[in-house]
């Protein structure tokens, strides 16, 4: 991904989430000085596998697993104290240091438990299937310029007032959305004053460190969480997550200018999930759907709900090649496909007997559209050991060519597994 014409590079998620990014940036992150998450806040659960051990982060780069990164939590994140600590503590608990590693923007907004009661009580009415933690709230109170922000800690006094008001007003919203829970001032009071001396320590004026790191010639890895069909724009509205997950949103959330991006990764799983309501279109039939959520372990790494699963949708791939500019695409998960005999790819959409060329703007269009199907031959044989694309079995390439095709856009990367060595990087 890095090379001379190549420094600041964005992975984003090219359908609906957990396509495999917390992988690639991990792969990725080796050549990388920073590592550097830009939205969303812990409802991502980006899975990496290092040796014989498993690390599942949310609210922290994947980056901090490489020695060499720094991590950055830009201003665009929503940073849950109680999930930023705990996840700091348990990398230090196994032998990973992170000690003047790990920046969090000034900027950057705090998720608070009341944001999270009000996530629970407006799910009962709205329905989106969210993780329950509290991002819509928190993004909707930066957006009414009423939130708290990382920074605002250094004066615990104003803290509490903010608090008072804060407190009382969602409150007032439980009340109205008729919830039984109500937030309480002194958690609140009790919970920042704890977490503020150790928060002070890590904030910082996170978009000067980049721009003075790309002053110097560094490498900067931009890690997207969810997948650019979550996005609050262009994502299957309103069954998406609040924040800009497509690469646009890297640079308003890493605070540094759109010129700086050289390349954008878009992560695709060989065939498709979904968590949470809403459609897709490509869904598998039961016996299918529960074949690919077996084989791939497709269950939520933050609330372990089983994901619905498809086949690739090459409609959905293309749009994100377009709304997010990406100039390569790494196709995760190729050998959960290991054993089928047949595997279908949705090649396009009939919408009201039409064949509709893009993506539908409506999810009640998308809700109607049949996907038309090409079924391509399975390879019946392992691909895990495969390091060059040589190694794959016939069919499997063919599979690979087809989506590129399909994608208008070169593969970079095959991930064959869920170790670090097992990767392709095509030439
Ligand atoms: P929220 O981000 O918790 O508000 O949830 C909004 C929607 O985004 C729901 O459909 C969630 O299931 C989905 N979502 C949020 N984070 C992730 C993720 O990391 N992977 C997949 N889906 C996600």
């Amino acid at each position: 991904m890095f090379d001379d014409q190549t420094h600041c590079a964005v992975v984003v998620g090219a359908q609906w989430g957990d396509e495999g990014k917390g992988k690639l940036v991990d792969v990725l992150a080796e050549q990388a000085d920073f590592v550097v998450r830009y939205q969303g806040g812990a409802n991502a659960g980006h899975t990496v596998v290092t040796g014989d051990s498993q690390f599942i982060l949310r609210q922290i780069p994947s980056g901090i697993l490489h020695p060499r990164a720094t991590c950055v939590i830009g201003n665009g994140v929503v940073v849950d104290p109680v999930t930023l600590f705990s996840e700091l503590d348990a990398l230090t608990e196994r032998g990973v240091a992170t000690d003047g590693r790990m920046f969090v923007s000034n900027r950057a907004h705090l998720v608070l438990p009341f944001h999270k009661l009000l996530d629970a009580a407006s799910e009962k009415s709205q329905g989106i299937g969210t993780t329950g933690k509290g991002i819509g709230p928190a993004y909707e109170d930066k957006i009414g310029r009423r939130g708290v922000r990382v920074g605002d800690l250094r004066d615990m006094g104003r803290v509490r007032e903010f608090l008072e008001q804060r407190v009382a007003r969602a409150n007032r919203m439980l009340e109205m959305m008729h919830a039984t829970e109500r937030a309480s001032l002194d958690e609140h009071v009790e919970l920042l004053s704890g977490y503020a001396p150790r928060l002070n320590t890590l904030a910082a004026d996170t978009g000067l460190l980049l721009h003075r790191a790309l002053r110097a010639g560094k490498r900067i890895l931009l890690e997207g969480a969810q997948g650019s069909l979550l996005d609050l724009d262009h994502g299957t509205y309103p069954f998406v997550t609040s924040s800009s997950t497509t690469a646009g949103g890297a640079a308003v959330g890493a605070g540094i200018g759109p010129t700086s991006i050289d390349g954008v990764l878009g992560v695709v799983k060989a065939y498709t999930t979904r968590v949470g309501n809403g459609p897709l279109p490509s869904a598998a039939d039961p016996a299918d759907d529960e074949r690919l959520r077996k084989e791939g372990g497709e269950f939520g790494a933050v609330t372990g709900r089983p994901r619905r699963c498809g086949w690739f949708d090459a409609t959905v791939v293309r749009y994100a090649v377009r709304v997010n500019g990406l100039t390569g695409l790494a196709v995760t998960k190729l050998d959960v496909l290991d054993e089928f005999e047949r595997i279908p790819v949705c090649v396009g959409y009939e919408l009201d007997g039409r064949q509709c060329e893009e993506f539908p703007d409506e999810v009640e269009q998308l809700e109607r559209v049949k996907p038309i199907y090409e079924v391509l031959d399975g390879w019946r044989a392992p691909t895990t050991e495969a390091r060059r694309l040589d190694d794959l079995p016939s069919a499997a390439r063919a599979y690979l060519t087809r989506l590129e095709a399909l994608a208008e856009t070169p593969i970079r990367y095959v991930s064959v597994g869920t170790r670090r060595d097992q990767i392709i990087a095509v030439r």
